[in-house]
């Protein structure tokens, strides 16, 4: 497969960032087919790509994106909740809850229902890529990448690249091309055996560490903390406000 190849993108599990994926990748022009298990899930995340806070009507008033281009995007996103309308993605993407057993079990039942030659990538956390691709097929190992979003993804451009030591050269080229056509500034990351955070969410695990000790030892309180932060590097948000912290809404 090549990057001008991949014309699909499946997105196993809405929520809040299947749903943010699905739409930087319909705006992109790609045909969609998100996946989620309920018809009242998959009207949430359909709510949040067209109504949201981050979601396209904001983005037409915002000036970010026009008319045309949020009507035309609406209509390349598709949901479903069968797996079986997966089988002819030319990338899938996961975005379930961050559990180990959970994505090892569903990548295993992806690989006999998504045709060989697909590209699959999880958007894991930090959960080591190979651990994820334990029970695919060999073949599809050299296909399996990690491409982790931040949220809200509307808005954050980063996307760390993992590879395995079995990912093969094109499907990284795929897997950055497609990042990237979708705007994205894609980070490179080897992936590492007993770890978890990749490069984003370890710096944060470790920071976060560190304000953990300066709040403990009284040296400040956590709002000191987060306003040193947001108003002496600019951060957006930091660690303990509403909207701050690895799984929150800004
Ligand atoms: N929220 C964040 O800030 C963030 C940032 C980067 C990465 N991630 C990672 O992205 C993944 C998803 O996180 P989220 O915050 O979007 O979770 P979420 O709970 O909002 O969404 C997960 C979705 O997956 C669906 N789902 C569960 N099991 C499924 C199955 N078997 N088949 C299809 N759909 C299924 C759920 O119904 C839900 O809609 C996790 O691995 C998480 O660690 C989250």
């Amino acid at each position: 497969m090549r990057f001008e190849d991949v014309k699909t993108i499946g997105i196993m599990g809405g929520g809040v960032m299947g749903g943010g994926i699905a739409q930087i990748m319909a705006i992109a022009g790609y045909e969609v087919i998100v996946r989620d298990l309920t018809n009242e899930l998959i009207q949430v995340t359909r709510d949040a790509v067209v109504e949201g806070r981050w979601g396209m009507k904001r983005a037409v008033e915002r000036g970010k994106l026009s008319f045309d281009q949020c009507a035309e995007a609406m209509e390349r996103i598709h949901f479903t909740l069968a797996t079986r309308d997966l089988h002819d993605v030319d990338l899938l993407i996961e975005a379930i809850p961050e559990r180990l057993d959970l994505k090892q079990q569903v990548f295993a039942e992806l690989d006999t229902l998504i045709k060989p030659e697909a590209i699959f990538a999880t958007n894991t956390s930090g959960f080591p890529v190979a651990d994820i691709a334990r029970d695919v097929s060999e073949g599809r190992k050299a296909l399996f990448a990690g491409m982790h979003y931040s949220n809200p993804v509307p808005t954050m451009r980063m996307c760390e690249v993992i590879y395995t030591p079995q990912t093969s050269e094109e499907t990284v080229a795929v897997v950055r091309g497609v990042a990237e056509k979708a705007g994205r500034a894609v980070s490179m990351v080897k992936d590492e055996p007993g770890s978890y955070g990749f490069v984003m969410n370890r710096i944060f695990a470790a920071a976060k560490r560190e304000a953990d000790k300066i709040v403990e030892a009284g040296i400040a309180t956590r709002e000191d903390v987060d306003r040193a932060m947001i108003t002496g590097r600019n951060w957006p948000a930091a660690f303990y406000g509403n909207r701050g912290g690895i799984g929150k809404q800004w």
